[in-house]
């Protein structure tokens, strides 16, 4: 709003600005206009343009004053109508005709959900409702690895093995058991493995048997990890796993061999990657099965057609970084326009005090029981921090699981990240449970506040207001930022800094039971406004707001 005027009032002279930036420090005016372009174009130097623009333009009808300051033009808005403009009005979001795509969480089913596909599902979460945010039309995907060799393994294991009773009871730890003694017992008898890949290929041939245990396996899976998504509040618009691409498989590899991309090798069909100095690009066995990467080229194919995406995003960890490489150039090579915009978002792996997960050998930090144990911890403290509360099990619920999905989200997700308890629940430290706290403060001051004078935002010029304002009005560019760079850290740190700035405010300007009743409203209202703000960050990265704890 403002920074058109500002535009408007540059291009009366004739000149055609349209970069404005928010100066850090707010003595420096609510807006800068730097002057190096227009310095080229008059080849003067940047403060001579300043200065010679200061003198020529006019205050406004927002703008208070003017001022140069080295090689930028300062902006100062009139504080009443900037106040009031950000404490006051809510942004309305556009609607953008893109599609993004984003691929996410996509566990391997029959295996637990381990603490790798809670980094995929909180990230590709948090993007999907930053873009949502945004305006974009965003298709959330769960692209289960429902097909491979490991259900020829498991296929055997559980003829061999398997007990229907046990399955049923606790499917997916009961499926890890088997796996685990299929590889122990092949470590001793390698010939198992074969056995293995016979029943997958049965599986892939539509063998009756083979469907039928792979469809149980599948369901049996599927209804445990709802069971986490529901905790996580995470929900997906495809469940279209690897097995749903079957059926494109053979024409994805016809298609390659007739832009002559294949080539054999061992037995096996290739692309030749050698020109672009990656590893060849496998795409089908020499006993004829097809590969992950076969069926992310046919996956690929298939949303473009379908969706027409602007980006379609893989939100999977680093060490699949080859995989991906690989296939998006497969797609280049096959003349596909749109394989710049698949994106691999990689992430770095949490780890646990030296602990590294291995699924075959039983090595994994189920996220569950993480949940379960983060949500005990901080109802321990709830229960001695605030023993009059309403719905302590709820409330620890949404504080002990957000603080689990803020420590994921507040690191740049390219870094490797170390889960420490400590540091996890510290309800003074960058947590969400600091956070939510600070939320749980403003929702507190407002219910205790009666107050039904106009508010005077002209009295809010301390430092502390100035700064909590000024660090609202930028809450949409740091969710624009997150977008651009796929990154919700970007936004965690925003609404971390929001807390902090909330709390310095606090704790200088009193809010209720002070005699100037409009600065008071004007306060209050600038306390709804931080809290809203709040609410809605933490919501884009999936975590919840309680309004006590
Ligand atoms: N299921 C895979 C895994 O857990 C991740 C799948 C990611 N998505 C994809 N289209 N490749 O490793």
């Amino acid at each position: 709003m403002f920074k058109k005027e500002i535009i408007s009032l540059i291009k009366k002279q004739g000149l055609d600005q349209s970069l404005i930036e928010a100066p850090k420090d707010p003595k420096l005016g609510d807006y800068a206009v730097p002057c190096f372009t227009l310095a080229k174009k008059y080849k003067k130097s940047p403060a001579e343009v300043a200065k010679s623009l200061k003198e020529k333009l006019k205050p406004s009808k927002s703008i208070e004053k003017i001022e140069n300051h080295g090689p930028y033009l300062n902006f100062f808005i009139k504080k009443q109508i900037l106040n009031k403009s950000i404490i006051e009005t809510k942004p309305k979001t556009k609607k953008i005709k893109k599609t993004i795509v984003i691929d996410f969480s996509s566990p391997n089913i029959m295996k637990p959900f381990n603490i790798a596909h809670l980094r995929s599902t909180m990230i590709g979460n948090s993007l999907y409702k930053i873009h949502k945010h945004l305006g974009y039309k965003v298709v959330g995907v769960n692209h289960l690895g429902d097909w491979g060799t490991q259900f020829g393994k498991m296929i055997y294991a559980f003829e061999k093995w398997g007990n229907k009773t046990q399955l049923k009871k606790d499917p997916i730890n009961y499926m890890l058991k088997l796996y685990v003694k299929f590889h122990n017992q092949a470590e001793k008898t390698p010939k198992l493995v074969d056995k293995g890949r016979e029943w997958f290929s049965k599986l892939e041939k539509g063998d009756k048997k083979a469907r039928l245990y792979w469809k149980q396996f599948k369901e049996l899976s599927v209804k445990e990890y709802e069971k986490t998504y529901k905790r996580l509040n995470v929900k997906f618009d495809s469940w279209a796993g690897e097995a749903f691409y079957e059926q494109y498989l053979e024409s994805t590899v016809k298609e390659l061999k007739r832009k002559n991309l294949l080539k054999e090798s061992e037995g096996a069909l290739i692309v030749n990657l050698k020109k672009q100095n990656l590893a060849p690009c496998l795409i089908k066995k020499s006993d004829g099965s097809t590969l992950y990467a076969t069926r992310d080229i046919a996956t690929a194919i298939y949303r473009a057609k379908k969706y027409k995406f602007h980006k379609n995003l893989y939100v999977v960890d680093v060490r699949q970084s080859l995989h991906f490489q690989q296939f998006f150039k497969v797609l280049e090579l096959s003349g596909y326009k749109w394989a710049k915009d698949c994106e691999h978002i990689s992430f770095g792996m949490m780890n646990f005090k030296g602990l590294v997960m291995s699924t075959r050998k039983g090595r994994v930090v189920l996220l569950e029981k993480l949940l379960d144990e983060s949500v005990d911890k901080v109802l321990k403290i709830i229960k001695k921090k605030n023993p009059n509360l309403k719905n302590k099990k709820k409330v620890a619920e949404q504080v002990g699981i957000g603080a689990i999905v803020f420590w994921d989200l507040s690191h740049d997700r390219v870094k490797d990240i170390t889960f420490e308890w400590d540091k996890v629940l510290d309800f003074e430290g960058e947590t969400a449970p600091y956070i939510q706290y600070t939320h749980a403060r403003a929702c507190s001051i407002l219910r205790k506040a009666k107050n039904n004078y106009k508010p005077d935002y002209n009295k809010l010029i301390d430092e502390k207001e100035r700064n909590l304002i000024k660090h609202i009005s930028l809450f949409e560019e740091s969710v624009q930022q997150a977008a651009k760079q796929y990154k919700p850290h970007v936004l965690a740190k925003y609404i971390y800094e929001l807390a902090q700035k909330f709390n310095e405010f606090y704790n200088r300007c009193p809010c209720i039971n002070i005699d100037d009743k409009q600065l008071s409203k004007a306060r209050l209202n600038l306390v709804r406004k931080t809290k809203d703000t709040i609410k809605q960050g933490l919501e884009l990265l999936g975590i919840d707001s309680p309004k006590e704890m």
